[in-house]
């Protein structure tokens, strides 16, 4: 039942103290975030796993590359646990090593490999956060760098610094919206289009290209929409409308602000009592807000729940298990990122952490 579930966990927690820390993301259901020792966006939750040293374990109530990137920035014998296997991010899975090396050798072929007269070579590539080790490997490899949602625009302004243009993937709208209110004119934002590389993709806008956007989006923020931004003016004249970078370029356009989870939660917490708030992000978060802030009128944009399936396979039952097997002494569940991806990757993310805006 979930009132023994809930005992097994803070039973299993309590025995074994400082030797396990819990993190969960802000789209974790409120059943798992109860029992998190520190609940926090991509980028809190990277400095998190990083700042928990002493613990043997890190139990990760989040998606795959949140547990990954955990691995790569704790030592190596802390072991990191993604307590359902099975919680991916379909968003990291659209960009593949292999497609992103072959897009490589492309723009390699376009562009050469000199650097320009100031020293900036020809593409950089940043990957965002929501991307496999691999990937961040990759990036660790040719002069890149990994970005979240709450530093993207600080990410691009380092990468332009050393770089003439940018590949960067897999979020094509986090990339489009973040270099758009960086002032980059879309016309120099070619969407690379694996089906139809070199000579399919118009090459004068590939030469002209500074920030070339891989196809990736998020299934969840895509649904949100304009025509849900009208309907809650509409109904609701003085509503702050607040939506992830995830979501599409018009209707980031559309909202009065736009920012990572942490940003939502923050802007929220700051408002006078009695504000209105319309959240283009997923449900479980905004539900939660709603909850804290009674004082505030808070709903989803999108009426038809949406969440993200993937953060939702994180169950209490998976929670209660891991913990479990860790006080018999055994761990399951690991998330080992392979020793050569972990010293290209740590690269990565540690130029991300030292950006400074
Ligand atoms: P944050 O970086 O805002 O935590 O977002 C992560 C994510 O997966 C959004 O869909
Ligand atoms: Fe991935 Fe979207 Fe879920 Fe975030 S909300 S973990 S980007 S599928």
């Amino acid at each position: 039942s979930r009132d023994e579930l809930h005992h097994r966990i803070l039973d299993a927690k309590k025995t074994l103290g400082d030797r396990v820390v819990v993190l969960g993301h802000f789209y974790q259901r409120d059943e798992v975030v109860q029992y998190a020792d520190f609940v926090g966006d991509s980028f809190q939750l990277a400095n998190a796993a990083k700042a928990k040293a002493d613990a043997e374990a890190i139990v990760f109530c989040g998606v795959h590359f949140m547990a990954e990137t955990a691995d790569i920035l704790s030592r190596p014998e802390q072991a990191v646990i993604l307590p359902n296997l099975a919680a991916g991010c379909s968003m990291a899975d659209m960009a593949d090593i292999d497609s992103v090396e072959e897009c490589w050798e492309q723009l390699e072929e376009l562009y050469g490999t000199e650097p320009d007269a100031d020293g900036r070579v020809p593409v950089i590539p940043v990957t965002y956060m929501n991307s496999s080790a691999a990937l961040k490997g990759f990036c660790g490899e040719h002069g890149g760098i990994v970005c979240t949602s709450s530093n993207a625009e600080t990410v691009l302004t380092w990468a332009f610094e050393r770089g003439q243009r940018v590949l960067f993937f897999p979020d094509q709208h986090l990339g489009r919206n973040t270099a758009k209110a960086m002032g980059v004119p879309l016309d120099q934002m070619p969407l690379w289009n694996p089906r139809k590389p070199l000579g399919g993709t118009d090459e004068q806008t590939l030469t002209d290209a500074r920030v070339i956007l891989w196809h990736g989006f998020c299934s969840v923020h895509k649904r949100f929409t304009v025509a849900q931004i009208e309907k809650a003016r509409a109904e609701h004249p003085d509503v702050r409308v607040i939506v992830h970078p995830e979501c599409p370029m018009p209707v980031v356009d559309a909202a009065d602000e736009y920012g990572s989870t942490d940003y939502i939660t923050k802007a929220i917490a700051a408002a006078p009592a009695g504000s209105t708030f319309a959240i283009g992000t997923e449900i479980n978060l905004v539900q939660r807000l709603a909850n804290e802030y009674p004082q505030h009128t808070i709903f989803c944009l999108d009426s038809v729940v949406c969440p993200c399936s993937t953060m939702y396979r994180i169950h209490p039952g998976y929670l209660a298990w891991v913990l479990e097997e860790l006080v018999a002494g055994r761990v399951v569940n690991r998330i080992s990122v392979p020793e050569t991806v972990v010293a290209t990757s740590h690269i990565a993310l540690e130029r991300m952490l030292a950006a400074k805006p």
